[in-house]
């Protein structure tokens, strides 16, 4: 049986401080970024907005994020705190690291981040995050396929339904994962880049692994070589030049894999 979003549903599986202190439940929605944006004034530090359906559902450049009726989890996260403007890539890597922490630990199976904010299982994406900043606040976006089916999905898409062959309870998905970014949150907030290394080498997909990267300025093929402290990734190219790739010049990274 499908379960419907209920902000009941997920406080009772909430064991946070303050994420999810307050709780909005829409059915239609043009995007829960966008009603967290334009409600952002209103609504206090923590506030988690979440919607069965979105008919303009925001992915990274512009792209669309697939987020059919009673299906996925779309849920967009207020963070309100003193943050720096150069504070975002960090948040996107944050909680893209702590969402395949939670997905890894809950169903054992070998989801992984590639840089920025791409949650995969094998080739195939499972989860993305979108994070915007406005006026020193943060709105994280994050959106996880979860029953869909495969009419459901976009091509190259998987989902929690068809990866464990079942349903999945959607308030208690985003709760414990709420939880767990949590702990995360407090951690990297008192360890800072330290912490993010530490979940990127358990979580990320991408060191040492052989890259093609499209950017704003051309095409860059290398080895992934680790992560830089703004967040960017350090690259050693083919000819032996390391480059930092920054987030906002990616537009498509390509892991290549031989077989
Ligand atoms: C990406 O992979 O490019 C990011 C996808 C982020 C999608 C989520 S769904 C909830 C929130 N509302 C949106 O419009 N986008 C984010």
């Amino acid at each position: 049986m499908k379960e419907e979003l209920n902000a009941d549903k997920i406080k009772k599986y909430l064991k946070t401080d303050f994420i999810g202190s307050g709780i909005i439940v829409l059915n239609y929605i043009d995007s829960t970024q966008d009603y967290a944006l334009k409600h952002l004034q209103s609504l206090n530090n923590g506030t988690l907005v979440i919607a069965e359906s979105q008919n303009k559902g925001k992915g990274r450049l512009g792209r669309v994020w697939h987020s059919p009726y009673g299906e996925g989890i779309y849920m967009s996260l207020v963070l309100k705190d003193s943050f720096k403007p150069d504070i975002l890539p960090q948040i996107t890597l944050l909680a893209s690291l702590s969402l395949t922490k939670y997905l890894k630990t809950q169903y054992g199976l070998n989801f992984r981040v590639r840089w920025p904010n791409d949650i995969l299982i094998e080739h195939d994406k499972i989860a993305g995050v979108l994070a915007v900043m406005r006026d020193g606040a943060l709105v994280a976006g994050m959106g996880i396929n979860v029953n869909q089916n495969l009419q459901g999905l976009p091509e190259a898409a998987a989902s929690l339904f068809l990866l464990l062959g079942k349903n999945c309870d959607r308030n208690k998905i985003a709760a414990r994962f709420l939880n767990c970014f949590e702990e995360d949150f407090y951690c990297w907030r008192s360890e800072g880049y330290k912490y993010l290394k530490k979940l990127w080498l358990d979580f990320a997909s991408l060191k040492g692994q052989e890259v093609i990267v499209h950017t704003n300025s051309g095409i860059v093929e290398g080895v992934v070589e680790d992560l830089a402290c703004d967040c960017g990734l350090i690259i050693r190219g083919s000819m032996g030049f390391h480059i930092e790739l920054n987030v906002n010049d990616l537009v498509k990274i390509r892991e290549i894999f031989y077989e």
